[in-house]
């Protein structure tokens, strides 16, 4: 070994030790080239054979490797000490669980309207849309509803400027898509609706309709009777009938309203339909002649039936929830139970 082998051999087992990664692999550096046994020992017994010339330059050369290679030992050995502290103290627990990002859930409004347009969906009926912001043509006029009806009123309805208003109800899509498109129609709209009401339980100023509309040749009360039966049964239960109440409303001829038999007594009475046996649903009817005019159907030639319910409400009755409140105040917790 010459000089510059010692200097190479220096600057090695410095790099090695620098990398060394626990104490262990430390202690095999320290033995490996200063130890009893080691290079160290091994390089001075070569001293002796060196002749006198080159013997101090020898000599530094491995001073040198002596003192770096024990003073870098010694660094090493304090810095892993450091390390193994900082994690028995804790700052990095590797053992501790993760945290989960909550699954949330589908709103009980939106699975109410996903069911509804589903069994709808099954009887051949597509889903159709509109605005929430309404001309009063197509949210009343076009809707057979009369200049002075109460519905019109400032009191029931959000006029904005511009003689435009929000929807109070989702029937302004019968006739907006009765306009474009030629019979027949089946369609079932949800959406959102806006009235001046004073949220208590039951009422809130926003809150969600869905609006059938069926128009063909020869379209019967019958059918709406039957098909309203299959979706009551679809949505409640095998044993689920509706019934017919006579009713006004300007856009059917004639109108009714339509309850459910109470799904969860059978009709017997209890708490849930107030001891009627029956759960009031929608408002339906059959179109009316002059909403057919308006919409520029020929009256003579077709027919149909139209129906509305509040999605709420139908949340309300089948999952139990007595505050229509409690749909908007939006507390995860509450909601993950339904
Ligand atoms: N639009 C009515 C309401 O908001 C509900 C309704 C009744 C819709 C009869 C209809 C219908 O399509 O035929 O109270």
């Amino acid at each position: 070994m010459d000089i510059q082998d010692i200097d190479d051999v220096t600057t090695r087992a410095l790099t090695e030790l620098a990398a060394a990664e626990d104490q262990t692999a430390l202690e095999a550096l320290r033995v490996k080239y200063i130890g009893r046994n080691g290079l160290l020992p091994e390089l001075m017994q070569g001293l002796k054979a060196v002749p006198p010339a080159d013997k101090p330059a020898m000599g530094q050369a491995l001073n040198r490797f002596k003192v770096g290679v024990t003073a870098a030992v010694a660094e090493r050995k304090t810095a892993l000490a450091a390390v193994a502290q900082t994690a028995k103290a804790g700052a990095f627990d590797l053992s501790l669980p993760g945290r989960w990002p909550r699954r949330g859930r589908v709103h009980p409004i939106t699975q109410l309207i996903d069911k509804t347009t589903e069994i709808f969906r099954r009887m051949g009926f597509t889903v159709a849309d509109g605005p929430d912001i309404e001309t009063e043509y197509y949210n009343f006029d076009a809707l057979n509803t009369p200049a002075d009806h109460v519905s019109r009123d400032l009191a029931d309805t959000f006029y904005l400027p511009g003689g435009m208003l929000l929807r109070t109800q989702t029937s302004a899509v019968q006739a907006r898509y009765m306009e474009c498109h030629p019979p027949p129609v089946r369609i079932v709209c949800p959406g959102r609706c806006y009235r001046r009401d004073t949220t208590d339980a039951t009422h809130s100023a926003n809150f969600h309709q869905i609006e059938g509309l069926y128009v063909d040749e020869k379209v019967s009360l019958a059918d709406l009777k039957s098909d309203l039966d299959h979706f009551a049964r679809e949505l409640m239960g095998p044993g689920v009938k509706s019934r017919f109440r006579t009713h006004f409303f300007p856009f059917t001829e004639p109108s009714v309203e339509v309850d459910f038999s109470c799904h969860m007594c059978g009709g017997k009475g209890c708490r849930v339909c107030k001891h009627s046996g029956w759960i009031e649903i929608m408002g339906a009817g059959m179109v009316d002649p002059n909403v057919f005019e308006l919409a520029g159907y020929d009256p003579e030639a077709v027919t149909g039936y139209a129906f509305g319910m509040g999605i709420e409400r139908l949340a309300m009755i089948l999952f139990g929830i007595d505050d229509i409140r409690r749909l908007y105040e939006n507390d995860a917790r509450y909601l993950a139970q339904f």
